[in-house]
């Protein structure tokens, strides 16, 4: 089963301390399964140059509009070299934040204009061929209260510039993913993150076996973190 000819390509998105991480490898490990090409990548970053960005976006002091075009610039790197390229090999990319991110951290949170977001976004994301914007065919926002987020960060590693953030701003955050979530409610669906690890992932396997990506006796046989 399983085949489309231009690939898939499947975004994970939430505030920090969301949780997507372990979900991200399962999902990983359930296309290859299938005998699919995974190409596992993540944003900003996913190549040398946007990879050099990412550093310097999550530790340098920096304004808004500075960030916003960062994070594109290692996007559209990230475009050329390898989500279009994988794509047209047919592989299913799956992409630990894209562009939902940007309108969620520096439009919600730090209060960058959108318009100029918008504008960023229709460039960047003009693929090779033309024709229609390149965007994830699936979008999981891992929706969690940002107190709990926090708690749950509280003794993780050093905090990058990101989460070293009040709760205030992780609210702003949340809300610009649920905001965005309004203006592309097919694309994006929300995963309620306030939940046992097990409920979390049979939400995502419900979602991808409704959509016809996977088979629904792999989802059963399969044991995440296994
Ligand atoms: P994250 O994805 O949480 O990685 P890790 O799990 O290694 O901490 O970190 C990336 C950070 O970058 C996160 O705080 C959100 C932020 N970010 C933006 O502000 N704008 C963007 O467009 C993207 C892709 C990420």
């Amino acid at each position: 089963m399983v085949s489309n000819p231009r690939g898939l390509f499947i975004s994970f998105e939430g505030i920090d301390g969301a949780g997507k991480t372990t979900h991200i490898e399962g999902v990983v490990r359930l296309f290859k399964e299938q005998g699919r090409e995974v190409v596992r990548t993540r944003e900003p970053g996913g190549t040398p140059l946007a990879e050099q960005l990412r550093e310097r976006v999550l530790s340098d002091d920096m304004d808004a509009l500075t960030e916003a075009l960062l994070v594109f610039a290692a996007r559209r790197d990230h475009i050329q070299r390898v989500i279009e390229p994988a794509l047209q090999r047919g592989a299913v990319v799956l992409s630990d934040r894209f562009t939902d991110a940007t309108f969620a951290y520096q439009g919600a949170g730090r209060g960058f204009d959108l318009g100029v977001l918008n504008t960023l976004e229709q460039w960047v994301q003009q693929s090779g061929g033309g024709g229609d914007l390149i965007q994830p065919d699936l979008t999981f926002w891992f929706d969690l209260p940002p107190a709990v987020a926090a708690e749950r960060l509280r003794d993780a590693r050093v905090a990058d510039r990101f989460e070293q953030e009040d709760v205030v701003f992780f609210e702003r955050v949340a809300q610009g993913y649920a905001d965005r979530m309004a203006t592309a409610p097919q694309r994006i669906v929300r995963i309620n993150a306030h939940q046992e690890r097990h409920l979390v992932w049979q939400q995502i396997t419900h979602r991808l076996v409704q959509k016809g990506w996977l088979a629904i006796m792999v989802a059963n046989n399969f044991k995440l973190g296994a």
